[in-house]
């Protein structure tokens, strides 16, 4: 019997995949781990709360069943998360938050390497029972093949004392200073990542230090991963002020060929990894969309445009109105399959946020001999 759980990269044939679903969705809290902002508000403009309109719910749901309608008819198996309330605030003894987000990114939470699902710490208040939706579906996985196995990794405490809460208010210049030191709004105390900061190379797992990962997280995974064998290698994009998830910045789309965001290169040396492996750096096009055009409530920026999701080494599903994407991705070699994904936006992300690969055609490889 095939193994249930098996993914080693970002670009293998896709047989399984959990695809998000944004029932009951909230705004994001306030909490000392994220301030979110309404774009092109006054400053000072406080962001709502509690439960999204149900509009907007319907609007995202139906942009995600299209990507399920496309996935199904390419022959992948999707799976959907447990319905989960995620107006109740979370309370543990250190801290509350009134409601919690969505489910609308697993990849934030979850991550397959292999036969291993782990279940990430999280960095915020908000998400920090995300996992509880999946639950189900991992049992099922478990129990369905030993060979699987799962991981939780630690619980931050999430107290006060782990967050930097003034880094949201520094001034441009003091940003600029710091931005070689990558000290965000997290501290470096406590073991603290979310999986959407990781991206799959085979043996190599490339993980971005940012406002959502910090060096304690990094180096948990390294200690939990590389004793197997794998190779986990920290990256740093220094001009992005607000880093988290590594799926807008650094994007592999088949072996020897990483998508990359031109407004934030790689610290100096990093690529060299990549060069001297024969790897291909290329730049992805200008988005068709400003930041100040991006959707209200949407906190991420227009470099959604390079979220694609493969399913296979020649497939690419990228955002409908993103044609200058399209027109390179074609001259690459890749088939392009757009579909209209702006409304989940505002939910944390694009394709490739929105699900979380169970199983893909392929072993572990060695890209970086
Ligand atoms: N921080 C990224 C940007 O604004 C968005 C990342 C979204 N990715 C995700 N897995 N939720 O460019």
């Amino acid at each position: 019997m095939a193994a249930q759980v098996n993914s080693w990269n970002e670009w293998d044939r896709l047989e399984e995949i959990v695809v998000g679903s944004a029932d009951d969705a909230c705004y994001e809290p306030t909490e000392p781990g994220n301030h979110p902002h309404i774009r092109n508000a006054a400053p000072g403009t406080a962001f709502p709360t509690g439960r999204k309109p149900q509009e907007a719910i319907d609007a995202a749901n139906a942009e995600l069943a299209g990507l399920v309608a496309l996935l199904e008819s390419q022959g992948v198996r999707v799976r959907r998360p447990e319905p989960h309330d995620y107006s109740k605030p979370v309370r543990t003894p250190e801290f509350s938050v009134d409601n919690q987000y969505c489910g609308v990114c697993p990849r934030d939470v979850m991550i397959t390497i292999g036969s291993e699902i782990i279940e990430a710490t999280m960095s915020r208040r908000g998400r920090f029972f995300e996992y509880e939706p999946y639950r189900k579906l991992v049992y099922e996985y478990w129990n369905a093949d030993p060979a699987v196995r799962w991981t939780t990794a630690p619980k931050p405490s999430m107290t006060d004392e782990m967050y930097r809460e003034g880094f949201w208010d520094w001034p441009l210049e003091k940003r600029h200073a710091e931005m070689h030191s990558f000290e965000f709004c997290i501290t470096q105390d406590e073991v603290i990542f979310d999986a959407a900061d990781m991206s799959r190379f085979g043996r190599d797992i490339m993980v971005q230090e940012s406002m959502t990962t910090n060096r304690q997280g990094i180096q948990w995974l390294k200690r939990h991963l590389e004793p197997q064998g794998l190779r986990v290698h920290p990256l740093h994009f220094p001009l992005d002020y607000f880093p988290s998830h590594i799926d807008c910045t650094f994007v592999p789309l088949r072996p020897g060929l990483v998508l990359t965001n031109p407004d934030r290169p790689l610290s100096d040396g990093e690529e060299k990894l990549f060069l001297t492996n024969d790897w291909e750096l290329v730049e992805a096009p200008e988005p068709t969309t400003g930041n100040d055009e991006m959707p209200t409530y949407c906190q991420s920026s227009k470099w959604l445009s390079m979220n694609v999701l493969s399913i296979s080494p020649t497939k690419v599903i990228a955002e409908e109105r993103e044609k200058p994407l399209h027109d390179m991705l074609d001259k690459l070699g890749f088939e392009v399959f757009p579909i209209p994904f702006r409304n989940v936006f505002e939910y944390g992300g694009s394709l490739h946020c929105a699900t979380w690969d169970v199983r893909r055609t392929g072993d572990r490889e060695d890209y970086f001999p």
